[in-house]
């Protein structure tokens, strides 16, 4: 039997887990793949998919920073990916288009939402900090889950800007003015990829916040960035990527293999004891 080739591509990626999750579930259910690290420059990602459209790999998982650069390359986006423009998984279809889909969303809604199902959410203020690959998928999911007051603030500003064009509703904050507006918000998402070195690189202080404030972090590993220590230490309830990480692995991995591999013990603790 041939062995199906899947992977991950991306810049950098020393930090991602996803092989060790479909590895394992390759395992655990017989099935003859492998799932592999591929760090590449932008120059050849259009490589990649020529692989993909050959038959050469059954699948991948996209992160930091394609999940927007990828889809000029790709014939068809679908589903979540298209309501976002950004895709994280990508395979063939049976007619041999290349085809991205997206399962960030489902990861956000089962990974984080569920988590905050006694919080009244329609009404909370949520700021998400960031506005790069993986924050259209957030404001969606909050979207679908009936949350009206979404703000966002990046860095750059003209890519808040971008997000708003796509979601009228949300509200722009100014990154210089997130100290100031901070107070006000219930739900803080950190989107960006600050805290994946290991180090607090805000420049913003995050000192005035509710004191029932939620701190979520996309960041999975390491599983406490300085963000979620600072927060900690203050009292205030934070959650970090790690399941919004998994159950985004699990709906790409069914998507590719037509199976829906379960989350059982010991993998959650495997994954645990990689992290840094
Ligand atoms: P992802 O797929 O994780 O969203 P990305 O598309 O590379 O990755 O986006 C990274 C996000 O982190 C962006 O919002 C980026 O802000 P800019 O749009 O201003 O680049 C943010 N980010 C990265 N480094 C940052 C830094 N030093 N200060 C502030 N924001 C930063």
């Amino acid at each position: 039997m041939i062995e199906k080739k899947f992977g991950i591509i991306g810049k950098p990626l020393s930090h991602s887990l996803s092989p060790i999750l479909h590895n394992y579930w390759f395992k655990k259910y017989n099935i003859s793949a492998n799932y592999s690290l591929i760090e590449i420059e932008p120059s050849e990602i259009e490589g990649v998919i020529k692989k993909i459209r050959n038959n050469e790999l059954h699948g991948i998982n996209v992160t930091v920073p394609y999940k927007q650069f990828v889809i000029p390359f790709l014939d068809l986006i679908i589903d979540d990916a298209k309501e976002t423009l950004s895709v994280n998984t990508i395979s063939l279809n049976e007619e041999g288009k290349v085809v991205g889909n997206n399962t960030d969303v489902y990861g956000i809604e089962n990974g984080f939402v569920k988590k905050l199902k006694n919080q009244n959410l329609k009404d909370n203020k949520v700021i998400i900090l960031g506005a790069g690959g993986v924050a259209p998928s957030v404001v969606y999911a909050l979207f679908n889950k009936g949350v009206k007051k979404i703000f966002i603030s990046n860095r750059t500003h003209k890519k808040a800007e971008d997000i708003k064009r796509r979601y009228p509703f949300v509200e722009i904050i100014k990154w210089e003015n997130i100290d100031e507006e901070i107070k006000n918000m219930d739900i803080i998402i950190n989107a960006t990829s600050l805290g994946l070195e290991n180090e607090n690189n805000f420049k913003q202080e995050f000192k005035h916040t509710k004191p029932n404030l939620v701190y979520y972090d996309i960041i999975y590993n390491p599983k406490e960035t300085a963000m979620i220590k600072k927060f900690k230490k203050k009292g205030i309830k934070t959650f970090n990527g790690l399941e919004m990480f998994i159950y985004q692995g699990q709906k790409s991995f069914s998507l590719w293999n037509k199976l829906n591999p379960e989350l059982d013990e010991e993998l959650i603790q495997k994954i645990a004891s990689e992290l840094k």
